[in-house]
């Protein structure tokens, strides 16, 4: 990953059809080539084609919102890392927590699918990690986002390819953010972690972070030292929002067409 700040990745979830993803890579299109920064957008599966055929050249990445962890096989209704690769995407989402709560997704799972997407030449794995609400209360979050680093990053990860998501499970989606402060404390020990844990590497690694982030918020947020960036679900959907956020975070577009 080229380490130019901010780093505003969107997260469509299970939203729209084919018509509305174009609809939306077009409209991202039209401000132009990113100069500044790297924006990079996740569709469901099934649009994943269209969007990166849509969006080559844009300097814009398309990337998958998982991955199996075996490169094929007896899997129904699975995709593999190879595959995402083959419709277009160069980037994955793993272990977001609507899965590893949701879907009950492990750290051991979560890192096995972080070496299928290495072993499939993915060229950006974003490994997503966050407190529920009752560990946030309990004063756990340190001590869980350590867990979830130790158990999900694979230890000889290539560092260049790696991005880290903090998103804190009880603010996704519902309007409710850590106070800056806790942002800011949360980083500095996450930059900390990731340094130990990657051997020194981890100095360069991107940290987003995630939960309910929006156009007027996102200026504060991104202005957080080791806040590298940021990982939008709702606003995401909006392209206006979506860019405002970029922007906010002094990524800039060169002009349309260049
Ligand atoms: P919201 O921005 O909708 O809170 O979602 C965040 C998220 O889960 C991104 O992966």
């Amino acid at each position: 990953m080229p380490a130019r700040r901010p780093f505003v990745f969107g997260n469509w979830k299970m939203n729209g059809l084919g018509s509305d993803a174009l609809a939306l890579a077009a409209a991202l299109k039209a401000e132009g080539r990113p100069a500044e920064g790297t924006l990079a957008v996740f569709p469901p599966f099934t649009q994943i084609a269209v969007v990166a055929q849509h969006l080559e050249g844009s300097g814009i990445l398309v990337g998958a919102q998982d991955c199996h962890e075996a490169a094929k096989g007896a899997y129904t209704g699975s995709i593999s890392a190879g595959m995402v690769a083959d419709a277009g995407a160069t980037a994955v989402l793993l272990g977001h927590s609507e899965r590893r709560h949701g879907l009950g997704e492990t750290d051991s799972q979560v890192r096995a699918k972080a070496e299928a997407a290495l072993a499939a030449g993915l060229d950006t794995l974003v490994i997503c990690i966050g407190e529920t609400e009752a560990e946030y209360l309990d004063k756990a979050t340190l001590q869980v986002l350590d867990r979830q680093i130790e158990g999900s990053i694979p230890a000889g990860i290539d560092v260049e390819r790696l991005v880290v998501a903090y998103e804190p499970v009880w603010a996704i989606g519902t309007g409710r953010t850590p106070t800056i402060e806790e942002i800011g404390q949360v980083h500095a020990h996450l930059r900390q972690k990731l340094v130990a844990h990657l051997d020194g590497d981890g100095s360069t690694v991107p940290i987003q972070y995630g939960g309910s982030v929006k156009g007027s918020n996102a200026g504060s947020i991104l202005a957080v030292p080791d806040v590298d960036g940021a990982l939008v679900g709702g606003a995401s959907l909006d392209p206006a929002e979506f860019t405002k956020i970029f922007t906010a975070g002094g990524g800039r577009f060169a002009a349309s067409g260049s």
